[in-house]
This record gives structure tokens, sequence and C-alpha cells, in this order.
């Protein structure tokens, strides 16, 4: 991408839009978020090229598990199946896979399948691209300054999920919605919105390509006099 002169290190994306995708097509839910995961493949891979060394999907919120019981058991098998399906997609173009979340929530199976797809591309170098899955922003300052007030610690960053990954760059949403739905509160702090009418299946490496134009044109100050 050789008209881009400030490429992010970190994008994040709320995937959001799976549901409205499918019901367009007289089909289930759980179609959208099948396709979504192509979406997912199509991103990981332009990152990869664009020059972008981390990437975040929102996949599951805390408030997620509130959801009917049938698309919260399809999206956790979808997650499993994925993982499972996925492990070329990432060693084939050196990414590192983090899950980040409450993984006390998710299954035994689920969190071993987890553990094993981070040992296997530990030593991926190219890009990190983490999910985020029974994750909440809240949830997580909750969890950081608990674990912090035990350890006798000063900095809370050190703390969340999310230490030592750069804050998010620039955060895309889709579908229309111009909300955090309770993300990266803290680590969102200084980032770049960027929102779109469509819907995450139909999210592909043109429209990302255009994002991260946008993203260059801005002009980030993060509070001070230019
Ligand atoms: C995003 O799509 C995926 C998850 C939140 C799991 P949605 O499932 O929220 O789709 P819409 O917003 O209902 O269309
Ligand atoms: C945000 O989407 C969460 C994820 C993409 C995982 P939601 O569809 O859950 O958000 P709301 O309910 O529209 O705010
Ligand atoms: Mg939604």
């Amino acid at each position: 991408m050789n008209s881009l002169e400030k490429v992010p290190t970190h994008v994040a994306f709320i995937m959001d839009g799976n549901g409205r995708w499918a019901r367009q097509r007289g089909k289930d839910r759980i179609f959208g978020h099948f396709e979504g995961v192509e979406s997912v493949r199509a991103v990981m891979e332009a990152s990869v090229e664009f020059g972008v060394k981390y990437i975040s999907f929102f996949a599951f919120s805390e408030e997620n598990w509130n959801r009917p019981e049938a698309e919260v058991n399809g999206l956790m098998e979808l997650m499993m199946d994925t993982i499972h399906r996925e492990l070329r997609t990432f060693l084939d173009n050196g990414i590192r896979f983090r899950l980040l979340g409450n993984r006390s929530r998710l299954s035994k199976k689920l969190n071993d399948a987890i553990d094993g797809l981070e040992a296997a591309t530990a030593e991926g170098t190219r890009m990190t691209a983490i999910v985020f899955l029974s994750y909440s922003g809240k949830w997580d300052i909750r969890q950081a300054a608990r674990r912090m007030a035990e350890d006798g610690g000063s900095d809370i960053e050190d703390y969340l999920v999310t230490a030592g990954i750069p804050d998010p760059d620039l955060l895309i949403r889709t579908s229309g919605e111009k909300r955090i739905s309770n993300f990266m509160l803290w680590q969102l702090a200084y980032t770049e919105f960027v929102f779109t009418d469509t819907l995450w299946p139909d999210f592909r490496k043109e429209e990302y390509r255009n994002a991260l134009l946008e993203y260059a044109s801005r002009d980030r100050r993060f509070g001070k006099v230019k």
C-alpha cells in the first residue's frame, strides 16, 4: 500500500452486523457469524500486507452472554472450529494468536484449544492478532484494579489484559452503530475512530484500505498544540 504514509501500529475492530446480514438473506443469525469469519481472515491477511503490527477483534462481549442460548452455543462452537481450521492462516502469515477476556467463563475444551493455538503460533513475528472473547472494558478495569491491590502495584496498565500491547491507533466499527459497547475503555483513550455502515460480513480489503487512508489523513494531537 504505497499511498499510505502513516500505517497504524494497532487496528481494533468492533465486528458488528452479522445478525442483520443474515436476516437480510432470510437466514438464521449464525450464518452471519460464519460469513463474518471470512472477513476476519481477509482482514488479517490484508493487515500483514499493509504492515499493521497488532490487530484486535471484538468477537464476544461479557454482555453477549445474555443472548439466546442457541446463539451463544453456536458462537462458542464457531470459535472452536475456527481455532482448528485457521492454524495454517496463522502459520503461513507469521501471525501470533492471542486471546484476551474472562477465560473463567469459557469451557475447558475451548480454553485448551486457545492454549494450543497460542502455543503453536508463539513464534509469529510479522503481526499479533488478538481475539477478545468474553471481554468487556469495565470487566478489564475491575480485574486489573483487584490484582493491582493484591499485588501492591501502582500502574493499572500493567494489570489490564492488554499489558505490553500498544493502545489501538485506529478503531473501526461496522454496521452503522456509533458506540464503544464496552470494548477497551481504557486503551481507546486517544484512538481514532472510523465508523462504516457496511455490515461485518461484507467488510473486506478495499474498504479496509479506505479506512487506513482516512486514518492517514487525521491529525492526532494527544492534547498538545502543534
Ligand atoms: C456482531 O454481530 C457479532 C457479535 C456481537 C457476536 P451481531 O451478532 O451483533 O449482529 P447484529 O448487530 O445483530 O446485526
Ligand atoms: C459489540 O456488538 C460486541 C461485539 C462486536 C462482540 P453488539 O452487537 O453486542 O453491541 P450493541 O449491543 O449493539 O451495543
Ligand atoms: Mg450487534
